[in-house]
């Protein structure tokens, strides 16, 4: 199929620290499942992650570990226009025009910005308000249909459909309105440690966050410490099973056996022989990625290359549709 006639995905995950198994299966691969039917932008959010404090070499480094890693997973950028946010101002620029078309009371009730302001009381900077409407930039700019996502990310999908609904309203067809794509299984994985929140980067010294290139010693200890409960049943159940739920989730994705099947598997086995299971799947699942990560990390110059060509073709995408936007507000032609 011509790339003309295919439908138009844009995610991106932030570099703000390793990639975890929770953004793997939520969002990346998902985005590897996709990419040859639709014609793809995945992106490293660099502008998103300072919101919350960055140390500038770590940010650095993390964000070509992650290209790697995106590499390593399965996205060819033969095929997927891989590139750095930050590398495509147009996205700074479009965010500024839609926090315009954003209105404080929408902004208030975002999920994201309670918990991180939360968590980060002494940084309740302006940027972390506004993020819903640079990630609304990300995803208008390139006209896109589908983001793949983590369950965690819906809110910020549907606040985008809702400024691009009031901008068409005012302009006239300007956006197209994009939908969320969220797995069936896997789009909440949950820690480790604490199963009823979240995994997240944020908690990967407690054993709670598996990440890409966590050795297989390391993420076998960290299943073998997996909180589950006093039963024995390896049984799906998230509201009284959260930590059992959670690991039978993460065995059925990187086995690709049923809910069911798995407790069959594991009927009257204990606890012990299942998150050794679920900790080899994990190690298995994750092992070609981290090779693959650890030997492209080696080629610095071929992941400039990726992320070079890959801003050049998502600056031209992304310009047209800046270009639109400034012609409808109004700006004066350059
Ligand atoms: P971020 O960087 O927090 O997470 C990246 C992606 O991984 C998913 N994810 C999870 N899915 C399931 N279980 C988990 N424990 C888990 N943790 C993370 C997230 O849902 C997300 O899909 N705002 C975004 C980045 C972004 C973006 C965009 C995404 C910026 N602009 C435009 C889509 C479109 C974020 O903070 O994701």
């Amino acid at each position: 199929m011509d790339n003309a006639d295919k439908k138009i995905i844009l995610s991106g995950i932030k570099p703000s620290g390793a990639l975890t198994l929770g953004s793997y299966i939520g969002a990346i691969k998902n985005w590897v499942a996709l990419s040859d039917e639709y014609e793809c932008y995945y992106m490293l959010a660099d502008l998103h992650a300072i919101t919350v404090r960055q140390d500038p070499d770590t940010l650095r480094e993390t964000t070509l570990q992650q290209i790697a890693q995106y590499v390593a997973a399965g996205l060819d950028p033969e095929k997927n226009v891989l590139f750095i946010q930050s590398h495509v101002p147009a996205h700074a620029e479009l965010g500024w025009v839609l926090s315009c078309y954003t209105m404080f009371g929408e902004l208030s009730r975002m999920t994201q910005f309670k918990d991180k302001s939360a968590k980060n009381a002494d940084n309740i900077n302006a940027g972390l308000f506004t993020y819903p409407s640079l990630m609304a930039a990300d995803i208008l700019i390139y006209q896109a249909d589908l983001v793949p996502v983590g369950e965690d990310q819906k809110q910020h999908v549907e606040i985008c459909r809702d400024i691009a609904t009031r901008f068409n309203h005012i302009y006239g067809d300007t956006f197209k309105l994009p939908e969320p794509f969220i797995p069936k299984a896997g789009a909440r994985v949950m820690s480790l440690q604490e199963p009823e929140n979240k995994m997240s980067k944020s908690e990967q010294d407690n054993g709670g966050c598996i990440c890409l290139l966590d050795k297989p010693e390391d993420i076998m200890k960290a299943f073998k410490r997996a909180v589950t409960d006093s039963d024995t049943s390896v049984r799906f159940d998230p509201e009284t099973k959260p930590g059992v739920s959670n690991l039978i989730q993460i065995y059925s994705v990187c086995t690709g056996k049923p809910f069911a099947e798995i407790e069959t598997e594991f009927d009257g086995k204990g606890y012990g022989a299942f998150k050794a299971a679920v900790g080899e799947a994990v190690v298995e699942t994750l092992r070609p990625i981290r090779e693959e990560a650890t030997r492209l990390l080696d080629d610095r110059s071929y992941l400039e290359k990726i992320y070079t060509d890959g801003a050049a073709l998502a600056s031209y995408a992304a310009n047209k549709t800046l270009r639109d936007v400034y012609q409808k507000v109004g700006f004066v032609k350059k």
